[in-house]
Order: C-alpha cells, then sequence, then structure tokens
C-alpha cells in the first residue's frame, strides 16, 4: 500500500529503511496534478529501480511574481489514487513552510543553461527549480530520478547541476507524452477553453512541419523559423514568446545553418496560457 508523507523527518526514516534493505531508489519530482505524461515518468522509475518515490510540490521559487502558483491546479487525493495505480511505494508532499524555513537563503544557480529559451522570459524559473531539485534530491537521496523532455532546459539544467555538485544520480529523461491529436500534456492543458485546445494544436503541427522541411534538405534557421511562425499565427489566441532552433547539447543557437542534431524548442501563449514544446531532430 503506498505512503504519503509530509515531513522530512519522516520521508528520510522511510527510505533510510529502504535503502537498509538494499533497494534502488527511483524519483519522480512533480509538482502534481497528475496526467499520463506523469504516469509514463512512474512507469518508467518502476522499470528502471526496486522503489518508487514520487514528490508532489508546487514550488513557489520557480514561479515568477505574475505568474499561475495561485491557480496551478491541485488536488492530492486524486494524485494518490493515480500514484497508487501505478505501483508508487512512497509519496512525499510537504507544505512550503516544510521546504522553506523563514530564514532560507541558500540558492542553486546553473549559469549558462539557464539563459536563453525560458531563461530569458521566465527570470528566476530555473534558480528556483534546481534549488529545490537540489534540495529533493538531498532528502530522497534517490539512486535514480525520471524527467519529462518537454521541460527539455530544464532536463539539462538538472544534468548539470547533478554533476557540477558530484551528486551520485542517474538522471533519466523521457520522451514527451502527447494526447492523441499531438498536444503535449501538461498540467496547464486544464486551463484551455476547447477554442484555445484546437489553437494549442498549433504548436505540434509546426514542429511537424518544421521536421519535414529539414527532411527535405531546408538548413536555414531563419527560414525554418519564418514558416513554424506562419502556422502558429495562422491560428486565433496565439502569440509567439520564442522560437529556438539549436545544439540539443549546448543550447547554443544556430544561427547559419542547423547541422547534425537540432534542437527546435517553442513557448507559445494560447489566450493566457503558457505552453512549450520541443522536437530532436536528427540531420542525417
Ligand atoms: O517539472 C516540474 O514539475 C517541476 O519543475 C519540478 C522538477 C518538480 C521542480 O519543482
Amino acid at each position: 500500500m503506498i505512503k504519503v508523507v509530509d515531513k522530512i523527518k519522516e520521508i528520510r526514516r522511510l527510505i533510510k529503511d529502504l535503502k537498509n534493505k538494499g533497494y534502488k531508489i527511483g524519483f519522480v519530482p512533480t509538482m502534481g496534478y497528475f496526467h499520463e505524461g506523469h504516469l509514463a515518468l512512474m512507469k518508467k522509475a518502476k522499470r528502471l529501480s526496486d522503489k518508487v518515490v514520487v514528490s508532489i510540490f508546487v514550488n513557489p521559487t520557480q514561479f515568477g511574481p505574475n505568474e499561475d502558483l495561485d491557480k496551478y491546479p491541485r488536488d492530492l487525493k486524486r494524485d494518490i489514487k493515480l500514484a497508487e495505480e501505478v505501483g508508487v511505494d512512497l509519496i512525499f508532499a510537504p507544505d512550503s513552510n516544510e521546504m522553506y524555513e523563514q530564514d532560507f537563503q541558500t540558492w542553486v544557480t546553473v549559469e549558462k543553461l539557464s539563459k536563453g529559451l525560458c531563461g530569458d522570459f521566465r527570470p528566476g524559473h530555473f534558480k528556483g527549480v534546481a534549488t529545490v531539485v537540489t534540495k529533493l534530491f538531498n532528502i530522497v537521496q534517490p539512486d535514480i530520478a525520471i524527467f519529462g523532455q518537454k521541460d527539455y532546459q530544464q532536463l539539462l539544467v538538472i544534468k548539470r547541476l547533478v554533476k557540477d555538485l558530484n551528486m551520485p544520480i542517474e538522471i533519466v529523461g523521457h520522451p514527451i507524452v502527447r494526447e492523441k491529436d499531438g498536444l503535449a500534456m501538461s498540467s496547464r492543458n486544464t486551463y484551455l477553453s476547447s477554442k484555445e485546445r484546437e489553437s494549442a494544436l498549433s504548436l505540434y503541427k509546426s514542429l511537424k512541419y518544421a521536421k519535414e522541411l529539414i527532411k527535405k534538405g531546408e538548413r536555414s534557421p531563419s527560414k525554418i523559423k519564418n514558416e513554424i511562425k506562419n502556422i502558429i499565427t495562422s491560428y486565433p489566441l496565439t502569440k509567439i514568446e520564442y522560437i529556438f532552433l539549436g545544439d540539443p547539447h549546448t543550447l547554443n543557437p544556430y544561427s547559419e545553418t542547423i547541422k547534425d542534431r537540432v534542437l527546435i524548442a517553442l513557448a507559445v501563449w494560447v489566450g493566457s496560457t503558457r505552453l512549450i514544446d520541443n522536437i530532436i531532430i536528427e540531420i542525417s
């Protein structure tokens, strides 16, 4: 039976017991309100470890002052049920006071990889993510941790911090899980009206079209960007925040020509909802 705890002391005690028994701990950090994407991460953790720990914490330090912290969807009861169904062993669901003492003043910054893409539009976001993930790793001390590739820049930031801070944790990415019509799964999709939901399809449509163009030989980042822009803006209620084409390891943008492997990443506002999506294309 799944155990749910909200205190650091308690989760530490339970994990220590599991480790003493020789179990390999798989960890999935989340902000809750589970969809199939989250459940896929948990299933992967289950395949790759003996005991699966999931954290549910809507981390205030990664939200900007005008972002959706207050309205971020939450449903702990439903989350516990879904996690139990996929065989999660332990849920850690602390509140903000448990995670951040009043005099909290230590931050983790991954300098280069936090710049560009989402980093340019969400100042402080990756500092909040890197800090909370470091804290969660220190609390849970997993052997392996699974993250979705929809938040591609976040995945790179976390891989870098684990290397730089010598944490003995294997970081594993999981491919984006999509709805049948291609929309990348996200807890924020619940904000979309039915009209906005249709326009949200423009992100994946434009990524697929960009892939076709590249397969046909197009190598100019500006031409590909233009085509992406044309598709997205042909849908009502959309406003592009950025279109990025660049190196999937360094996140350096390609300026003249794309080569080897290209990450195409997008952030688009659909009404008042900010959506992200990406694709990696191998250039043969
Ligand atoms: O991807 C998320 O849900 C969050 O950014 C994470 C990694 C749980 C940190 O709060």
